[in-house]
């Protein structure tokens, strides 16, 4: 015992944004300008009130309150408008699953991101990346939010299902989730379910996606357990299912519920993190430099990036971390009371909306010198300043905290180590691609030109200065 008095407890400020609009509440704000409306909510508190459509929710500013919100998953639970769109989605799956139920589905998903696999699915990161980036030409403009959906998309299904999409597939989920990421953020912000049962062109387009999601899915599962067993994520789904005197009690319509979940999580975050990473590297001349000089000096000629090369790509990561911070595609959440309870001194009721954003937090300048600079020096080893708790949430924290975290990270740290070997990748001239807000954050129609570059020669290594990297090979 210390005999230290007790911490008194803070006194928290609870307030309420300005700007309501009857029946949509803040939802126009949301859509037209979320960034900056996010950022200005501190100022009126450490919870704030404000409303998605008629519903009152409440936003937690402080990091303090939002680490509170996600080591008590029993009481602040997946729920509220965005799990309400991703149920229908997503079905009850890993991501939208509540709290009862959740540990035996962690359990279960939990052996395909194991660290020894991640080892494996390496390999495969590494190869999809060089192959996208083989294709490109000099001087030609690239659509690099395009490319890196279908890096992610082949990255993603190549280790989940061992090569069950081909490549019209590929490019279909792709397609598919364009749509759904648009129409999944304006459904939580509005949520008002009979605007989006009128057969609008964006509705109709929403509902093809999900409709084509599902049987793309379908068709896999039927596919499988007619063909040969694989070792990969369906792989030990199906032989769980096929366990019916054990514990695993999974179904068939699990099955279908995580490979959707885990397809859907895994492909749009990473790119959207890959194209904000290239999208702000011409913008910082320094870091790109490092991040060149990183590539070549790590990733020998020939060589396909891969776990060995982790380790030394440290600049690299960085870039990705610092990235995440800015701009974490995974931008806003909310979550469910399940029962009354108090957060901020605030009494809540059962079934209270509570939300937080990681980008809020990521801009608090009380967690960040500087926060609005990219500083990917922050995160070097032996720089890191512990942030803390609460305050970086690229992968959010505690129980839900995002089970792809490490196979996000390698999987971007190589991808870009990949690319940037071989090209400098430049804006369009006079074009600013700006990240877009939808139900995740990130550049959604970055197109860049692509400079193939000099290797900087390494010490002791004698290198026709003419040639370029992407001729070498
Ligand atoms: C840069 C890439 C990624 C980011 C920024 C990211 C971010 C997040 C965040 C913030 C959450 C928590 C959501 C919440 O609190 O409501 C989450 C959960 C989750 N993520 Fe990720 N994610 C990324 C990549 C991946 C990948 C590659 C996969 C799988 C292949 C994945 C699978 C999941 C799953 C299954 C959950 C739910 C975990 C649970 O509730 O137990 N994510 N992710």
């Amino acid at each position: 015992m210390s005999g230290a008095p007790p911490e008194p407890e803070r006194a928290w400020t609870v307030g309420t944004a300005p700007g309501i609009f009857p029946v949509v509440g803040h939802g126009i704000t949301l859509v037209r300008r979320p960034l900056d409306f996010l950022k200005s909510l501190s100022a009126h508190g450490d919870l704030v009130e404000i409303r998605l459509g008629p519903r009152r929710a409440w936003l937690a500013c402080h990091p303090e309150l939002v680490h509170r919100i996600l080591m008590d998953s029993r009481t602040f639970d997946k729920g509220g408008p965005q799990y309400e769109r991703l149920r229908p989605l997503m079905g009850n799956g890993l991501v939208t699953c509540g709290h009862e139920g959740h540990r035996r589905q962690r359990r279960l998903i939990q052996p395909t991101f194991r660290p020894s696999r991640i080892a494996d699915y390496a390999t495969v990161m590494g190869e999809e990346a060089e192959s996208t980036c083989r294709a490109w030409r000099s001087g030609t403009k690239v659509d690099v939010s395009a490319a890196m959906l279908a890096l992610t998309t082949r990255v993603t299904s190549r280790v989940l299902l061992s090569d069950s999409l081909d490549a019209a597939t590929v490019a279909e989920v792709r397609n598919c989730l364009a749509a759904l990421v648009q129409g999944l953020f304006i459904r939580t912000v509005v949520p008002l379910g009979p605007l989006f049962r009128i057969p609008t062109p964006a509705n109709r387009r929403y509902r093809r996606a999900f409709d084509r999601l599902h049987a793309i899915i379908d068709s896999v599962v039927d596919e499988r357990r007619r063909g040969t067993p694989r070792d990969d994520l369906l792989g030990s789904l199906l032989e769980a299912e096929a366990d019916r005197g054990g514990a695993s009690g999974v179904t068939g319509r699990e099955i279908h519920d995580q490979l959707i979940t885990l397809l859907l999580t895994g492909v749009e975050s990473t790119a959207m993190c890959l194209g904000s990473v290239f999208s702000l590297l011409p913008a910082h001349p320094e870091v790109e430099r490092r991040v060149h000089a990183e590539a070549d000096a790590v990733l020998t000629d020939g060589l396909r990036p891969g776990l060995r090369e982790l380790p030394g790509l440290v600049h690299t990561r960085s870039v990705v971390m610092e990235t995440l911070r800015v701009y974490p595609p995974g931008w806003l959440f909310t979550r469910t009371t399940t029962r009354e309870t108090e957060l901020a001194g605030l009494r809540l009721p059962g079934g209270a909306t509570v939300l937080y954003s990681p980008y809020l937090l990521h801009h608090d300048p009380g967690s960040f010198a500087d926060p609005d600079r990219f500083l990917p020096e922050r995160w070097l080893p032996g720089q890191t300043a512990a942030a803390p708790n609460g305050a970086m949430l690229p992968f959010a924290a505690g129980s839900r905290k995002c089970i792809g975290d490490t196979f996000a990270m390698a999987e971007a740290t190589l991808a870009v180590a990949a690319i940037a070997r071989r090209w400098r990748l430049r804006p369009l001239p006079g074009h600013v691609e700006q990240p877009r807000p939808a139900a995740t954050l990130g550049p959604r129609a970055l197109e860049m030109i692509c400079e193939p570059r000099r290797r900087v020669p390494a010490a002791g290594v004698s290198r026709d200065p003419n040639t370029t990297v992407a001729q070498a090979e």
